[in-house]
């Protein structure tokens, strides 16, 4: 969703009025932004992902010795290339700062500042180090600094990427349970540790002899490792070698639910938020109550596509109806096209009269969608009957005027 131009009286700045870049530069920054789904924000991820995956490939590749000459010199200019879109992204950055919702009330070069001082100011700016060094001489594209490079490329890719953002709220949610695992974890390691170097010892002075060296093989078993290269050979080792492994298996499969179930409630709990904020442009919706209003929010799904994509085909079965939240689409049937817009609907006839799709639509822009399965479709008409009977009624003026226009002569078929 592109955001509208914030008003604010003109003040200059670098002797341009501030007003008249804001316009621009909060569409760039709602661009930028790296969890807007406008289609814009969309692109620009696209891109940026398939840019960096190109930087990382020639990093990597430059690192191969020897190369032959050309090869070398193109993965150089390719990484130099990159790291110019990166410090022209960067600027980007800068400018848009003051848009941050975080940076409110600050002036447009605190707000920059505190930006550039930031984690994600400090990495972008130094992501673009390659192509200083690299066009200056000082340092060559194979040498370990190139490596070095390729690690804040990726680390890039982290600060930006939406599901960092996700794996941090999910750790900071479940952080009390995630703690308890790990103490859990923690008491098997040292008992494993030392009753193994007590049991081993004399057997395996140099592996076993103190517990520091014997927490080496409770690491490598317990976290169901097993490289190998140190083993129990008393009786007893073994026994709590075998311990140690189920208990390994233990520990791993608690963490995976743990955090499996948070990314899962997390997921969710973004989702609801996504569709809240699309149902709000649907009038059908905003006319129920908030109770009624929260019950549909967590049926329904949001969906964003591109202009001209064909979302139902034609004699298809139906399985989900829609509602538009933005954009537009075109219902093309068998004697013209309707056009429907923000607020209007379409899929339901499928649901009403269990038959296969009536007509094929395609967006004509790009849209948003929200999308009721039909399973929860007919719970949401026992639960809301007026919402379904505001359904059932356009669906009975489109089936007439179908009908109508089939039978009239001019029409197509
Ligand atoms: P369905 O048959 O499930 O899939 C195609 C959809 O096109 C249909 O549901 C309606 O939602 C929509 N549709 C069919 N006829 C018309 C019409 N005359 N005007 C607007 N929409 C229509």
């Amino acid at each position: 969703m592109l955001r509208v131009a914030i008003c604010r009286p003109a003040r200059l700045w670098f002797g341009v009025a501030e007003t008249a870049t804001t316009t621009a530069r909060s569409r760039a920054y709602a661009i930028l932004r790296h969890h807007d789904f406008n289609p814009g924000a969309r692109q620009f991820r696209a891109i940026h992902l398939l840019i960096l995956g190109a930087g990382l490939l020639a990093v990597a590749l430059s690192s191969i010795d020897p190369l032959p000459k050309p090869v070398e010199k193109t993965l150089t200019a390719i990484i130099v290339l990159v790291s110019a879109v990166f410090l022209f992204e960067y600027l980007v950055r800068l400018w848009t700062a003051p848009e941050a919702a975080r940076f409110a009330g600050l002036s447009p070069f605190r707000a920059r500042l505190q930006w550039a001082m930031s984690a994600r100011g400090l990495i972008g700016l130094l992501a673009v180090v390659p192509a200083f060094t690299l066009t200056t001489g000082t340092v060559e594209a194979q040498s370990d600094y190139s490596a070095i490079f390729c690690i804040l490329w990726v680390l890039k890719l982290g600060l930006h990427a939406p599901a960092m953002g996700t794996l941090t709220r999910v750790i900071s949610n479940e952080r009390a349970t995630l703690a308890s695992v790990l103490i859990v974890f923690m008491i098997v390691l040292i008992t494993a540790a030392t009753a193994t170097h007590l049991l081993e010892r004399e057997v395996q002075k140099d592996l076993f002899g103190n517990i520091p060296a014997a927490l080496w093989w409770a690491v490598v078993t317990l976290t169901t490792t097993g490289y190998g290269d140190v083993v129990p050979h008393t009786v007893g080792g073994k026994m709590v070698g075998s311990v140690v492994m189920v208990s390994g298996i233990v520990v791993l499969a608690l963490m995976t639910g743990i955090l499996a179930t948070g990314f899962a409630e997390e997921e969710r709990r973004r989702e609801y938020l996504r569709v809240w904020d699309q149902v709000t442009k649907v009038p059908m919706f905003t006319e129920l109550g908030t109770v009624t209003l929260s019950e549909i929010v967590s049926k329904l799904r949001v969906r964003h596509y591109p202009a001209r994509f064909v979302v139902v085909r034609r004699d298809e079965p139906g399985d989900s109806m829609f509602f538009i939240s933005e954009g537009e689409v075109e219902v093309r049937l068998p004697h013209g096209s309707v056009k429907l817009s923000q607020g209007g609907f379409f899929g339901e006839m499928a649901l009403l009269d269990r038959l296969p799709r009536s007509a094929t639509i395609a967006t004509t822009l790009p849209t948003t969608l929200l999308v009721l399965y039909a399973s929860d479709f007919y719970e949401v008409a026992s639960h809301i009957p007026s919402l379904v009977e505001a359904v059932e009624k356009e669906a009975r003026r489109r089936r007439a005027e179908n009908e109508a226009r089939l039978g009239s002569p001019g029409s197509r078929s």
